[in-house]
């Protein structure tokens, strides 16, 4: 297994594509790690650095995770993978499971956090999170918010961003 270094300014665009259909976050606490499916973040620049942000809602297992270990990898499929990771990682809660089992879940020791990453979404982001924001969904436009956040007491998401520590792409 070989890590082929890339970076957000020559794979960017490879990588937003990636989130339009669906990518992975990896955290991991008290000894276990737990995969997620996202499709709300991106990549770029902020305070002069390469970040990932993220939107993990507070209900999310992944996100008692975060807040205890506060580093992520974020994994990319390239070209076709097996649908069950999709569905296991994106319909289940790593509260009732364990989704690397369950998944059959290849990990990849990380080279900069204590997370792993995951050789069958090989495109790697490895993160530590700068900063943490819970949001306020009442400075959505109001036609966004009842479409997202209905009610009173909404379970809306946490912010995170990451600093992207290293990026490859993993070649079995
Ligand atoms: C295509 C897709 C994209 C998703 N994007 C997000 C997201 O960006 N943020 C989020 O909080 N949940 C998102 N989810 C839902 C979580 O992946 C799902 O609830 C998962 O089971 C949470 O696992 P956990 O409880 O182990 O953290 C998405 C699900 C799918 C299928």
């Amino acid at each position: 297994m070989t890590k082929q270094p890339i970076s957000v300014t020559t794979h960017g665009g490879e990588m937003i594509a990636a989130l339009q259909r669906c990518s992975f976050l990896t955290a991991k606490a008290d000894g276990r790690e737990n995969t997620m499916a996202i499709g709300w973040g991106t990549v770029g620049i902020l305070w002069g650095r390469q970040v990932f942000i993220c939107y993990v809602r507070k209900s999310r297992y992944t996100r008692e995770l975060l807040d205890k270990n506060p580093e992520f990898t974020v994994n990319m499929p390239v070209g076709d993978y097996d649908r069950k990771i999709f569905e296991v990682c994106g319909m289940k809660s790593g509260r009732d499971v364990d989704k690397t089992a369950e998944a059959g879940l290849t990990l990849v020791e990380g080279s900069k956090v204590s997370v792993p990453a995951i050789a069958e979404l090989p495109m790697t982001l490895e993160c530590r999170v700068l900063y943490r924001r819970e949001q306020d969904v009442g400075l959505l436009p109001p036609e966004m918010k009842e479409k997202l956040y209905p009610g009173e007491d909404p379970d809306s998401h946490v912010e995170y961003v990451g600093e992207i520590l290293d990026a490859y792409i993993v070649r079995q």
